[in-house]
C-alpha cells in the first residue's frame, strides 16, 4: 500500500488532473486505482476530502461498478470474458488451464500479490475470442501457447508496455460494407454543410430520412434532435452512448476503431443542430484499448478546426468533445443510467419522463444517441435525407450494422439495408447448420429455423446489432442460462423484481439445466418473465426474462428433455431439513420424515 504521504499526494495530483470536479468521480477512480491497484478505505476517504463530497458516495461509486476494486488484486488482473460465444470456443478449459498454470483458482489472488484471475461479462470481441481483458486492456484469439507465453510474463513481473503486440490486436472484420461502411466520407464535409444551409435545414434532412435510433430502442432521432433544439435552456449537450455492452455486440468497437472521425463529426453536427458546446463519448471499459487513439483523433480534428472554439472559422460554432471511461456496469447504457454515470454517480436509471431531451445530463436538455446513429448522422447531412430513406424499409431506413458472431465461419460486421432476411445473412456468414439465433443480444430474442424468413427491421425483428449464431450441435439451455447469470449480475439493484426476479430465474434455469426441473418449474418461468416485464424498473428487468421466455415457445424440445419428471420436485431436501425439527423433538418415527410420494396425493406428512 502507499505510504500515506505518497497517497494523499497522488489522490491530490489526480484529482486536480480532473479539475476538482465531482462529476469525474469515476475517473478519479479509476485513475486512483491504476496508480495504487486497488481502491483502499484511505484512498476513499481521501477521494472525498478533495473532491468535498460525502465519503458514503465515493463508497457507492467505488462499490457499484465491476472494475473498481475496493479489496486488493494482483499486479495482474485477468478477466476472461464469459460469454456464450467465448464458451463455444472453450474460455472455460483454457480459463483452468491459466489458473493451474498460475497455482490460483477462479476469482482468486495469488498469495503473492502477484495476479487475480477472474471472469467478467462479454468484453466485445466475440469476433476473435476467447478473449479476456488484462488490467483493462483487451487479449483476444487466446489459446493454450498464447497463455504460456502470458504466464512467462506474469511470472517474470514484465510490465504490459512490453508484452508482444498481437495478444492485444483487435481487428475489424468488416466483412459487408453499405452507406456507411463503403462510402467515402471527407472530414468536416457534415459540418461544411450545416454552416452552408443551417441547422433547420439539416434538421429537416434528419426527420426525412427517417433514421431511428441505432441502438437497438429505434427512436426517431431527428425527433429526438428536435425535441432537444425546442427544449427551453442555454445550456445543452450531446451524449454518444459507446457502452456497447450488450453481449455479442461490437459494431461499436468497430465504429470507434476505423470510424472515429464520422462518429465524433455527428456528435458535431448535432452540437450545432440542438445549440450544444459540449460533448461526451461514454466509452465503455473494455474498450479502453481505443482510448489513446481516440484522444489523438479528437486533438487532430481540434488543429484542423473541426472542434473546439470557432469551427471552421465561424466565431458562433464552439463544440469540443469529452471521453469518459465506463467501468464494467452494462445498465450504464440505459441512457438515463449512463448519464448518471457521467455525472459522477453510481448508474441507476431515472425515472422517466421527464427524459433526457429536457432533463439530461446535469439537468440539462441532452441528446444521447448511439455511435452508429451519429455517424450515420453526420452522412445523411451531407448526402440527404432521402437518398438515405430510398434505402430499407417503410418504418425502417437505411442499413444497420450487424455483429455476427458463434457458429459461423466469418465472424464479423456486416451492413445491410433494413429488410434484409435472417435467412441471407446466414447465408454471407457461412453458417450452414444454424439450430436458432439470439438475436439482439441476451435482452433481445431467439428465434428458430422456422423464422429464419423472417426480416430484420423494426416492423418484424428489431436489433440494435447483435447476432449470435448456434449451430444443431449446440444445447440452446447451455445460452439461456449463461444469459440468466449475466443478467443477475448486471442487475442494479434498485427494484425488487428485478432484483429477486433475476436470481429466481437463474436458479430455476439451472434446476431445468441440471435435471432436477419439472412441468411446475417450467410454469414458474412463465409466470415470473411476466412480471418482470411489467414491474421492473428499467429496460435491463423488463427484457431480462426474454431468453427464457422465447425459448420456451421456439425449443419446448429443449426444455422438455431436461425434465427428470413431470410433477413437482422441490428445489431443496426436505428431509433432510427436517432433520433439526427430529432432534429436537427427539423422534425418528417415520412420520417425522418426509414421504415424497405423498406429495401428488395431496397428503402432507
Ligand atoms: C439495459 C440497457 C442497456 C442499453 N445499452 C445500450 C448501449 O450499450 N448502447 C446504446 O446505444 N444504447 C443502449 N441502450 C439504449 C439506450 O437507453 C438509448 O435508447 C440509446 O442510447 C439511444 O440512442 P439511439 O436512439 O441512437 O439508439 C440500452 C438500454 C438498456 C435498457
Ligand atoms: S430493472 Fe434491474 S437494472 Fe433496472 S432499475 Fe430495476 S434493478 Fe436496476
Amino acid at each position: 500500500m502507499a505510504e500515506p504521504d505518497a497517497l494523499i499526494q497522488t489522490v491530490h495530483d489526480i484529482v486536480q488532473r480532473h479539475g476538482g470536479l465531482p462529476t469525474r468521480l469515476l475517473q478519479i477512480l479509476r485513475d486512483v486505482q491504476d496508480c495504487l491497484t486497488w481502491l483502499s478505505p484511505e484512498a476513499l476517504e481521501r477521494v472525498a476530502q478533495e473532491l468535498d463530497i460525502s465519503p458514503v458516495k465515493v463508497h457507492s461509486v467505488a462499490e457499484f461498478y465491476s472494475f473498481l476494486y475496493t479489496a486488493p488484486r494482483g499486479s495482474y488482473d485477468i478477466l476472461f470474458s464469459d460469454n456464450i460465444t467465448d464458451r463455444m470456443l472453450g474460455n472455460r478449459e483454457l480459463l483452468h488451464y491459466l489458473c493451474d498454470r498460475l497455482g490460483i483458482g477462479i476469482g482468486e489472488t495469488r498469495a503473492d500479490g502477484v495476479v487475480t484471475v477472474g471472469t467478467t461479462s462479454c468484453t466485445g470481441m466475440c469476433d476473435q475470442g476467447p478473449a479476456a481483458l488484462v488490467n483493462g486492456y483487451a487479449l483476444t484469439r487466446l489459446d493454450q501457447p498464447r497463455l504460456d507465453r502470458i504466464v512467462e510474463r506474469v511470472n517474470g513481473q514484465i510490465p504490459l508496455t512490453q508484452w508482444p503486440r498481437e495478444f492485444f490486436e483487435v481487428v475489424s472484420n468488416i466483412r459487408r460494407a453499405d452507406i456507411l461502411l463503403g462510402r467515402h466520407f471527407a472530414d468536416g464535409a457534415a459540418l461544411r454543410a450545416v454552416l452552408k444551409r443551417g441547422p433547420e435545414a439539416i434538421l429537416e434532412e434528419m426527420v426525412k430520412s427517417g433514421l431511428r435510433g441505432q441502438g437497438g430502442a429505434g427512436f426517431r432521432s431527428g425527433a429526438k434532435w428536435v425535441s432537444c433544439r425546442n427544449a427551453p435552456g442555454e445550456v445543452k449537450y450531446v451524449v454518444c452512448n459507446a457502452d456497447e455492452g450488450e453481449p455479442g455486440t461490437f459494431k461499436d468497437r468497430v465504429l470507434m476503431q476505423e470510424f472515429a472521425d464520422l462518429v465524433f463529426e455527428g456528435m458535431t453536427l448535432c452540437g450545432r443542430v440542438i445549440g450544444a458546446r459540449q460533448g461526451f463519448v461514454y466509452l465503455r471499459g473494455e474498450y479502453r484499448y481505443l482510448l489513446d487513439a481516440l484522444q489523438a483523433t479528437l486533438q487532430r480534428r481540434r488543429e484542423a478546426g473541426l472542434l473546439g472554439e470557432a469551427i471552421l472559422g465561424d466565431p458562433t460554432f464552439s463544440f469540443d468533445i469529452d471521453i469518459h471511461l465506463g467501468a464494467g456496469a452494462y445498465v450504464c447504457g440505459e441512457e438515463s443510467a449512463l448519464i448518471e454515470s457521467l455525472e459522477g454517480k453510481h448508474g441507476v436509471p431515472r425515472i422517466r419522463p421527464p427524459f433526457p431531451t429536457t432533463h439530461g445530463y446535469l439537468n440539462k436538455p441532452t441528446v444521447v444517441n448511439n455511435v452508429e446513429t451519429f455517424a450515420t448522422a453526420a452522412k445523411i447531412a451531407v448526402e440527404g435525407g432521402a437518398w438515405f430513406a430510398s434505402r430499407g424499409t417503410a418504418e425502417s431506413k437505411g442499413t444497420k450494422l450487424l455483429s455476427l458472431s458463434g457458429d459461423c465461419e466469418r465472424p464479423g460486421i456486416y451492413e445491410y439495408p433494413f429488410g434484409v432476411t435472417v435467412r441471407r445473412v446466414l447465408e454471407d456468414c457461412g453458417a450452414r447448420d444454424a439450430q436458432g439465433i439470439q438475436m439482439a443480444g441476451p435482452a433481445g430474442h431467439m428465434i428458430s429455423a422456422k423464422q429464419f424468413d423472417r426480416r430484420i427491421c423494426f416492423e418484424d425483428l428489431a436489433t440494435g446489432g447483435s447476432f449470435m449464431v448456434f449451430d444443431q450441435s449446440r444445447d440452446i439451455l447451455d445460452g439461456i442460462r449463461n444469459f440468466t447469470h449475466f443478467f443477475v449480475h448486471e442487475s442494479c439493484g434498485f427494484c425488487t423484481p428485478c432484483r429477486v426476479g433475476t436470481s429466481l430465474l437463474r436458479d430455476l434455469v439451472t434446476k431445468v439445466h441440471t435435471g432436477h426441473g419439472t412441468r411446475y418449474d417450467l410454469e414458474e418461468m412463465r409466470k415470473l418473465g411476466q412480471i418482470m416485464r411489467v414491474a421492473c424498473h428499467c429496460g435491463l428487468g423488463q427484457t431480462a426474462p426474454n431468453p427464457v421466455l422465447d425459448s420456451l415457445d421456439q425449443f419446448p424440445e429443449s426444455w422438455e428433455r431436461r425434465l427428470r419428471a413431470t410433477t413437482f420436485e422441490p428445489a431443496f431436501d426436505l428431509d433432510a431439513a427436517l432433520e433439526q425439527a427430529r432432534q429436537l423433538t427427539g423422534r425418528d418415527d417415520s412420520d417425522a420424515h418426509w414421504r415424497e410420494q405423498e406429495l401428488t396425493t395431496g397428503a402432507t406428512p
